[in-house]
This record gives structure tokens, C-alpha cells and sequence, in this order.
């Protein structure tokens, strides 16, 4: 890997307020920012957006002490994709989708994970703010796993939500195999729905026979919109059924484990709102009807079983051809709705002073010949800026392309500023974001996790097109870890 040399950002902000310390002034910068932001000063203005990320969500976790381990073990396997027909996958304990880990807000998790492919392969938890050695990305926070060898990886997770693990070692080979799972983080205290159930879309390049087509990287894929499967799966099955009483009122987590692939999702009866993006709540419930989810992305819904019986599909129709995903069946004698406020984080910023902030990192995003290339580098060769913690940042993607990119960062949430100039009132935290053809979309983060944070698009296929690069978070000062 060939790393050039590092850009140091130097900061207006001088001596950086520290995010928690900034909590006893917040309410005066405010005030004082609506009077001076006329005169349009960017430091008051940053100021001012850290204010209000203060309690937007945990800066650290809170261990509870409570340890919940697992062994897993990445080996071949064989399952059914298709009714009749054996496929060769690679899984993790045998199963794709892997095993759903479930842990306690609070919980530390320890996987103790052995190699048993023919390949290195690494695990990386996507959207958990993991330690950075804990990241899984290979020859930056941890070796590649060997074949035969193992690793433990252990955190506690700061936020509850859904999180979806897998290898990011030759992903678009690694992933498309099946060696990818979700990791739900329950809440400390229960939500009270009637059932939580976990739904992982997959999209399924087969043979005739079978077989998993094994034209990884092929070159159309690459400069196009990656590797897209005509099998579409559900936790598996390509026939996937959900069963409910009349009256439930079920939570649903979505989870885009397509290497390229995006879903519309379609809930036009019963109706359903979306209560969490990338596995944080959001800031108010919203309609799920057309709800996007590009690769590696999650949603969670809140959607409340008609009161009789029948039967009803969740559709996809992100491409032309609409594609049903789930059919519920209700079912059975009713139940009474559990009645409850949707789950919500009613302190996510609003961050509406950010569209006159300067921007301070741009990702310009083009295809040259046949590589992706960020700020004309592709990777192995990047270029890793460097931000400070605690200090609110504005970064811009510019896709210079008629292609998707769902870009991506490890280790921390931003929001959706601004598309193509317009503000969004975004009102959730994310870990990735859908640009189309020739957008600019501007997201604004406040950085807490020190290290080697990589930056990719989660169409695979484009990242091995060398479209990835490393955001550095610089370390907290040795006094300001301790508090
Ligand atoms: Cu889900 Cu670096 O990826
Ligand atoms: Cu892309």
C-alpha cells in the first residue's frame, strides 16, 4: 500500500472547544451566534454547530460489565439459495446470512473468530464505533487474518441500533460468497414491539447449477454499477415470508448486504415509518414508503399488522421491475397494538447555520480510464486527511460521474447538510450516502474516535476500482481522554 504524503489541516478555530466542555456555554452561543453569524464569521459559526451535536448521541460507551461472546469461524459451506439447487458459499458458521448477534446496550461483545477459508479475510463492523483496531480493515488497523489463524474482537458498542458485520478483505469477492451478518444492539430498556425481526436483502449472481458466478471484478461491473444478482433473497430466501397476529406491531431491521445493489422499499398497506437510519434513531418517525437503502445501509420500521387476517408484500422497486421482498402473512387470533412513541432522538442537530460554512474536505469522485479515482487517486494510493475530534466538519462529495456511489465512513455518523445546493433538514445520523449522477452533497460530522478511518463506496465493486481513501481523527489531548 502506498500512502503519499499526509495533508495536515490546520484549524481557524485555535484553541478547539472541547465538545462536553462546551455544554455550560451552549445556550449563550447560541444566542450570541444567531447576532454575529450576520457578519458571518466561520468560527462562531462552528462554534455554534458543535453546541448543538453536545448529547446528540454518546461520545463513548458506557460497559455494564455484562460480556457476551461468541465463537464464529469463516469456512465453505453449502446451502439452498434456490429451492433444488446447492450453492458454495463462504459463511460464518455456516449460515448465510451469518447469525444474528444480539447484545444489550451496555454489553461488551467478544467474537472469537478463527479462518477456516482458503483466503486471509478480516471482519469489519459496519456503522458500530468501534475501537479502530477493532475496524477489521486489513494493512491499516489489523494484519489480514491467515488462513488457519484467528483474531478476537471485542468492544462495547455505544449505540443501540442495527449494525451489519462483514469481511473486508477482497469484499466483492468475500461478500458476494456470503460472509457477511447483523449485529442488533438492543436498547438498555425494551421498546415493548411485538416482534423484532431482522431482514437481510441480498441480491444472487447464479449458474444455471447453482453455482455462484465467479466473474468477480469483471471490468463492465466495475465502470458500471457494480455486480447486481437477478436473485433476490430475504434473510436467504428467495420466497421470504413474515408471520403476524392481526394487530402486532412488529419492528423491522433492514439490512442491504448487496455488494451494489440499492432497494426502494414500498409499504403502501398497511402503512409504516421508519424509526432508525444506519442503526441511529431518528430525529422524528417519517413514512418508509420509498425508502432508499443503498449497500450496506440499514432501516428500521415501526409498522403495525392490519386487524385481520389476510395477507399483504413489502415491495422493492428501485430499478423498473418491482420485486417482492417479504410476504406477510397475518394471522391468528388478533392482539391489542402495543401502544407506545415510537422510538425517536428528538437531539439531532439541526445544524441549519452549516450551509454557510466553509467546506472543509471535498472528495471529487470521477472514473478515469478503468479506475475509480478520489481527488484523482486510487486506491492503494490515497491521500488520508486529518481532522480533529470534537470539532464540527463539513465534507463535500462531488460525483464527477453518471454512476451511484453510496460513500461510505468507518467509525462515525455524519448528516446530509445539503444536495446540489439545496439545505436538507436531514434529521438522522449515518454512516453512508447515495449520490446519483454528477451530485454534490455536503454532510457535516463531529468526529469522536481517534485513527485510520477508511472512506469508501460501498458499490464494492468500485471501491476494488480503487475508489477508497482514509479519513485520519487525530487523538484527544491526554487530559480530555481522562474525564
Ligand atoms: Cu461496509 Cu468499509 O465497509
Ligand atoms: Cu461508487
Amino acid at each position: 500500500m502506498n500512502r503519499r504524503s499526509r495533508k495536515r489541516r490546520s484549524r481557524s478555530l485555535g484553541d478547539l472547544v472541547p465538545l462536553l466542555a462546551a455544554l455550560v456555554t451552549a445556550a449563550v452561543v447560541v444566542v450570541v451566534g444567531l447576532f454575529v453569524l450576520g457578519s458571518g464569521s466561520d468560527a462562531d459559526a462552528r462554534a455554534m454547530l458543535e453546541a448543538e451535536f453536545d448529547g446528540a448521541y454518546p461520545a463513548f460507551p458506557t460497559p455494564s460489565g455484562n460480556v457476551v461472546e461468541v465463537d464464529v469461524s469463516a469456512a465453505p459451506a453449502t446451502i439452498e439459495v434456490v429451492e433444488g439447487l446447492d450453492t458454495q458459499v463462504w459463511a460464518f458458521n455456516g449460515v448465510v446470512p451469518g447469525e444474528v448477534h444480539r447484545v444489550t446496550l451496555g454489553d461488551t461483545f467478544r467474537m472469537n473468530f478463527r479462518n477456516e477459508l482458503p483466503v486471509e479475510t478480516t471482519v469489519h463492523w459496519h456503522g458500530v464505533r468501534v475501537p479502530n483496531a477493532m475496524d477489521g480493515v486489513p494493512g491499516i488497523t489489523q494484519p489480514a487474518i491467515q488462513p488457519g489463524e484467528s483474531f478476537t474482537y471485542e468492544f462495547t458498542p455505544p449505540d443501540a441500533g442495527t449494525f451489519f458485520y462483514h469481511s473486508h478483505v477482497n469484499s466483492t469477492e468475500q461478500v458476494e460468497r456470503g460472509l457477511y451478518g447483523t449485529l442488533v444492539v438492543e436498547d438498555a430498556e425494551s421498546v415493548g414491539y411485538s416482534q423484532d425481526v431482522v431482514m437481510v436483502m441480498d441480491d444472487w449472481s447464479l449458474t444455471p447449477t447453482g453455482a455462484i458466478d465467479t466473474d468477480f471484478n469483471n471490468p463492465t461491473d466495475v465502470s458500471h454499477n457494480g455486480r447486481w444478482g437477478s436473485v433476490i433473497t430475504v434473510n436467504g430466501e428467495d420466497e421470504a415470508q413474515l408471520t403476524a397476529r392481526p394487530g402486532e406491531r412488529v419492528r423491522l431491521r433492514f439490512v442491504n448486504a448487496s455488494v451494489a445493489r440499492p432497494y426502494a422499499l414500498r409499504f403502501v398497506n398497511p402503512p409504516a415509518q421508519v424509526i432508525a437510519i444506519d442503526g441511529m434513531y431518528v430525529r422524528e418517525p417519517r413514512s418508509a414508503d420509498a425508502t432508499l437503502i443503498s449497500p450496506g445501509a440499514r432501516v428500521d420500521v415501526d409498522i403495525t399488522m392490519p386487524d385481520t387476517p389476510g395477507t399483504f408484500e413489502i415491495v422493492e422497486d428501485f430499478s423498473t421491475r418491482a420485486v417482492r421482498l417479504v410476504t406477510v402473512v397475518v394471522d391468528g387470533g388478533p392482539v391489542d397494538t402495543p401502544d407506545f412513541a415510537a422510538p425517536r432522538n428528538g437531539r439531532i442537530p439541526e445544524w441549519v447555520e452549516a450551509v454557510d460554512v466553509d467546506v472543509d474536505i471535498e472528495y471529487k469522485l470521477a472514473l478515469t480510464g478503468s479506475r475509480w479515482t478520489i481527488n484523482g487517486d486510487s486506491f492503494p494510493i490515497f491521500e488520508a486527511e486529518q481532522i480533529e475530534p470534537d470539532v464540527f466538519t463539513k465534507v463535500r462529495f462531488t460525483n464527477n460521474s453518471i454512476r451511484l456511489h453510496p460513500m461510505h465512513l468507518h467509525g462515525q455518523f455524519f448528516q446530509v447538510l445539503a444536495r446540489n445546493g439545496e439545505p436538507v433538514n436531514d434529521g438522522a445520523f449515518r454512516d453512508s450516502v447515495l449520490l446519483f449522477k454528477d451530485d454534490v452533497v455536503d454532510v457535516g460530522l463531529v468526529a469522536l474516535d481517534a485513527g485510520m478511518w477508511a472512506m469508501h463506496c460501498h458499490i464494492l465493486e468500485h471501491a476494488a476500482g480503487g475508489m477508497m481513501t482514509f479519513l485520519e481523527v487525530a487523538a484527544r489531548e491526554p487530559v480530555e481522554a481522562s474525564s
